[in-house]
């Protein structure tokens, strides 16, 4: 029998419920206000009194309600089928619903329990299996989504019959098992799983080695991430980091891209909404839709919807990893999330960390970043799960307690500047503040040495150098005047000013511009280095018109068409300005 209880009291979301009987931390309840019924969530609990945060407005509603609860956390329903389709932080099916809100105390399917799909046994009858295994498969849109045996199943068990070829709703049973103690166990393909608490679907955390492909140069060639690894995208307002992960987002070589929308404006929402379903994946030629799944929850929505979508689209993305897939999760913006929590915090009153944070911000930063990675499976394979996450610090503040808390969990850095987004220089990476600690790894140099070429990071480190030293040049230029400095400083400044006006400056809604691929970007890298590494003619300022000339003849012979970016053509010109 769920337990019962009866609210009373109600400060906005957060509802006081006096209990009948044991209720847990994170278990969900349903409010009874009227006809409808308001899910909500155990956020504390003292004694037989229950504080609870309503998933929902809780307008109108009276001391007295009914309350039940439902004896699990806030779960979410894995099963084939959800693939292209956008949810709430709630798993709700946006698409059932009309437009993006959902009517109060309405809930919608997450995935359609009366379609039927192609199953195919991978194990017979007799194997020894443990949880995570696969059982069976099914094609779902481009990828083959594997039916396990579910993670909550602990233990040894054996395959007492498996179904055979043929069409089946996620429902129906596929498999028979048969646990150490001789109870059957009938195995279906929906799982159910928690989202806060991340269920250990692999056998092992390897290191992440391998670098994923972003089509982003800023990143690719100078600060990688890998599959499996985590990264973060600050930057004050305005400085394009959502136009930075949309054009990962379509561009990312992954199997499954996860889009958390937390809390950014709904237009921004409604803007992926419109964009996605045109869009075309560069690998494959399939409609970028196809592997995608959107989860989103705009500002104006209860805070405890906004606080549960990036875990929501944790536990969707872990789920598809243990099909040993790559998952590219991003998330925009986590600060917004963090602002949900303090929001929850402050109700209850607790004692307020720095900027009223909660005092274990930095815990459930870590704890949360913690949950991607590269991973090894029950059968042997590996999958991964990438995560990005955009922060959007007050004022630009970089000392602010999400920034530097994301800083300690996250190995990748792209800082966003001002004064890049100011001058148009997009992407706004900083090049010089931001980093991937995965350069150091060992096994991620090997990668690197063996799939782009041997000595790879030495060329990274000496291109970052290279714009050091030209920001230096250009500080002096400013404070001594052009004729004030030697002839090199102006040499280093052009320098560098072509690696960045060709590598780093990237267009996002230029055709051509938007997405380069490995090969490319090792070309492109290979030949501003080449460039940069010739000694030209100087003899006094003026000549430094022998050295522009030298360059544009260079871009003359390479047709212009090697670096065809409106940046470089920018670049060009400035210089040829210079000559004439
Ligand atoms: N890579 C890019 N290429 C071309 N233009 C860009 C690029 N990045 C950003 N921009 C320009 O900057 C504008 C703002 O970008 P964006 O909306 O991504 O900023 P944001 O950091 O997400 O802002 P907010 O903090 O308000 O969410 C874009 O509308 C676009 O005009
Ligand atoms: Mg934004």
């Amino acid at each position: 029998m769920a337990t019962q209880g009866k609210v009373s009291g109600i400060v906005a979301n957060m509802v006081v419920v006096k209990t009948e009987g044991a209720v847990s931390q994170n278990e969900i309840c349903h409010v009874k206000d009227g006809d409808v019924s308001l899910m909500a969530e155990v956020i504390k609990v003292i004694g037989d009194e229950a504080y609870i945060q309503v998933f929902d407005s809780t307008r109108g509603l009276r001391v007295g309600a009914a309350v039940e609860f439902a004896g699990h956390m806030l779960e979410v329903t894995l099963a084939p089928g959800m693939l292209s389709r956008s949810y709430d932080g709630l798993q709700n099916d946006l698409e059932k619903m009309d437009g993006i809100f959902i009517e109060r105390g309405s809930t919608t399917e997450p995935i359609d329990f009366t379609a039927e799909w192609d199953f195919t046994p991978l194990a017979k009858s007799g194997d020894r299996v443990v949880a995570g295994w696969w059982l069976g498969e099914v094609p779902e849109i481009n990828i083959t989504h594997k039916i396990m045996l579910p993670f909550t199943m602990e233990g040894n068990y054996t395959v007492k019959s498996i179904a055979a070829k043929g069409r089946y709703k996620v429902t129906d049973t596929i498999a028979v098992v048969t646990d150490a103690q001789g109870t059957d166990h009938n195995i279906t393909m929906v799982q159910k799983w928690p989202v806060k608490k991340a269920v250990k679907a692999y056998t092992e955390k390897p290191r992440p080695s391998k670098v994923m492909e972003t089509g982003v140069r800023a990143i690719d060639t100078f600060n990688p991430i890998t599959e499996g690894g985590t990264g973060f995208i600050p930057g004050p307002f305005g400085a394009g980091k959502t136009v930075l992960q949309h054009a990962i987002s379509k561009q990312a070589d992954a199997d499954v891209i996860m889009v958390v929308a937390c809390g950014e404006r709904a237009n921004e929402v409604v803007e992926i909404f419109a964009e996605f379903p045109h869009l075309v994946d560069p690998h494959t030629g399939h409609k970028l839709m196809e592997r995608t799944i959107i989860i989103c929850n705009t500002s104006n929505m209860p805070v405890a919807a906004r606080e549960a979508s990036v875990y929501t689209g944790m536990a969707i993305s872990e789920y598809y990893r243990a099909m040993g897939l790559k998952v590219l999760v991003l998330a925009d913006s986590t600060s917004r999330w963090a602002q949900a929590l303090r929001e929850m915090s402050n109700r209850l009153e607790e004692l307020p960390g720095q900027d009223a944070f909660p005092m274990d911000l930095s815990a459930i930063i870590s704890n949360f970043y913690s949950r991607a990675g590269l991973v090894t499976l029950p059968g042997g394979s590996t999958g991964s799960v990438t995560f990005l996450g955009t922060v959007s610090p007050a004022g630009g503040n970089l000392k602010e307690p999400v920034t530097e808390s994301t800083k300690k969990a996250a190995r990748c850095f792209y800082a966003l500047s001002q004064a890049r987004a100011d001058s148009k220089r997009y992407p706004a990476i900083d090049p010089l503040d931001s980093y991937s600690k995965y350069l150091e790894y060992p096994e991620v140099q090997e990668y690197l040495d063996r799939t782009i070429e041997s000595g790879w990071v030495d060329k990274v480190m000496s291109g970052k150098t290279l714009v050091q030293r030209g920001k230096e040049a250009a500080e002096q230029i400013n404070i001594l005047g052009d004729d004030g400095v030697p002839v090199e400083y102006h040499e280093r400044f052009w320098k560098s000013e072509l690696l960045d006006a060709v590598i780093l400056q990237q267009d996002a809604f230029d055709n051509i511009d938007a997405y380069t691929g490995f090969e490319r970007q090792k070309y492109m890298y290979n030949m501003i280095l080449d460039i940069c590494g010739r000694r030209f003619e100087f003899d006094g300022f003026e000549s430094c018109s022998s050295f522009f000339k030298e360059l544009i003849n260079l871009f003359k012979q390479m047709n212009y068409t090697e670096f065809d970016s409106p940046a470089f053509h920018d670049y060009r010109g400035r210089i040829e300005a210079k000559i004439s």
